[in-house]
């Protein structure tokens, strides 16, 4: 038996996870995020479960190593929040869930297009108030657009596959493109080509050192003007400062995130009754060709389920000393 403290648990996660009778793990909930000042909870345990925005520095990772902990799970594809070099100085292993449901945050990412490309956040709100005009409610048509994917991996597979049936030329640039891919009919093009020729772009590839504000004041000046911008990676793929002044000016056409710079101190609760001292976000939020919703691409039943199945996989594996496909490390990436 494991025991393993959660952090950063809202009640779905406990539900996904209590639900589950298929192990004998051991299991304490805490709403709290990980970090050093909360690091004292691990005290004992084997393992620490965490979320996206769960900080894994060098210091909190140490601090877990001297309170026993062996084992990072984290319940998400990417793992940008923790230090490899860190984990693996202090010997502790991370796992993460690989591959839930590609195809949710692809959808979630398509949600925020056509919302954004036909106003129907707008529509809704006019209607319920009995305003059936359509004034200022013209939108766009997808078919025939050319739309820019960054990051051709699982997830940026599965939303080429949808734009496909949009009718959509689909342009895109990764490190490694995808021979499949290719054979399907999308092209690859450079970063820059893609940035020039697409009407709309969409972000699926990891937050690295390299990929850091991949957005900024001049790849948005490459950007046809009035062009989409959709962000559903992570947060600091995107330097926010630059984009609102894009949009300020009216270059960037449009922009839907599912992610955010500094979401960590905003995301997962709820702070209706707060004033929000967030410039950047507050500001965003007022726009009326910006689109947020709060890192919910994950958040389907289906993915749900599947990270509980393979989270609880993962603790098997560690338990057993076995090896898992689940396990990341410095090896994977550049510049650990
Ligand atoms: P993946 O590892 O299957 O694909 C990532 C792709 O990005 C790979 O093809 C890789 O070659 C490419 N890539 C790496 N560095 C690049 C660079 N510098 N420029 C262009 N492409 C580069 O990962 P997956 O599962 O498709 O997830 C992608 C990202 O989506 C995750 O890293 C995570 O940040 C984000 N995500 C967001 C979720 C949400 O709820 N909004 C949920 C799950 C993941």
């Amino acid at each position: 038996m494991a025991k393993i403290a959660f952090f950063s648990t809202q009640s779905y996660d406990r539900t996904f996870f209590e639900n589950r009778t298929d192990h004998n793990h051991k299991f304490d909930f805490h709403e709290t995020r990980l970090k050093i000042k909360t690091v004292d909870l691990a005290r004992g345990y084997d393992g620490v479960c965490v979320f996206v925005n769960d900080r894994l520095n060098a210091e909190v990772l140490k601090a877990l190593a001297d309170r026993g902990v062996k084992v990072v799970a984290l319940r998400s594809a990417g793992f940008n929040n923790v230090d490899l070099k860190a984990a693996e100085e202090n010997s502790i292993k991370v796992m993460r869930v690989p591959s839930y449901s590609p195809e949710a945050i692809a959808e979630h990412a398509i949600a925020l297009i056509m919302t954004l490309a036909r106003k129907t956040h707008k529509a809704y709100n006019r209607v319920r108030d009995s305003n059936f005009s359509l004034e200022r409610l013209m939108g766009f048509t997808i078919h025939g657009k050319t739309v820019g994917v960054i990051g051709t991996g699982q997830i940026g597979k599965a939303f080429c596959n949808i734009m496909q049936g949009f009718g959509a030329r689909i342009v895109a640039y990764d490190k490694y493109p995808s021979d499949e891919l290719e054979k399907e009919g999308i092209e690859y093009k450079s970063l820059d080509e893609v940035f020039n020729i697409s009407d709309i772009i969409s972000l699926h590839c990891p937050l690295t050192p390299e990929t850091h504000h991949l957005i900024n004041q001049d790849t948005l000046k490459k950007m046809k003007k009035g062009a989409m911008l959709i962000n559903t990676g992570r947060g600091k793929l995107v330097n926010t400062a630059a984009v609102i002044e894009s949009l300020r000016e009216g270059h960037l056409g449009s922009l839907g995130i599912d992610v955010y710079e500094e979401e960590e101190k905003l995301f997962f609760r709820d702070l209706s009754d707060f004033v929000i001292r967030d410039n950047q976000i507050a500001q965003l939020m007022i726009f009326p060709n910006v689109l947020i919703t709060a890192h919910q691409g994950f958040f389907t039943q289906e993915s749900m389920e599947e990270i509980a199945r393979v989270t609880l996989k993962n603790f098997d594996d560690f338990q057993e000393g076995r090896e898992s496909g689940n396990e990341v490390s410095c090896k994977m990436i550049k510049d650990c």
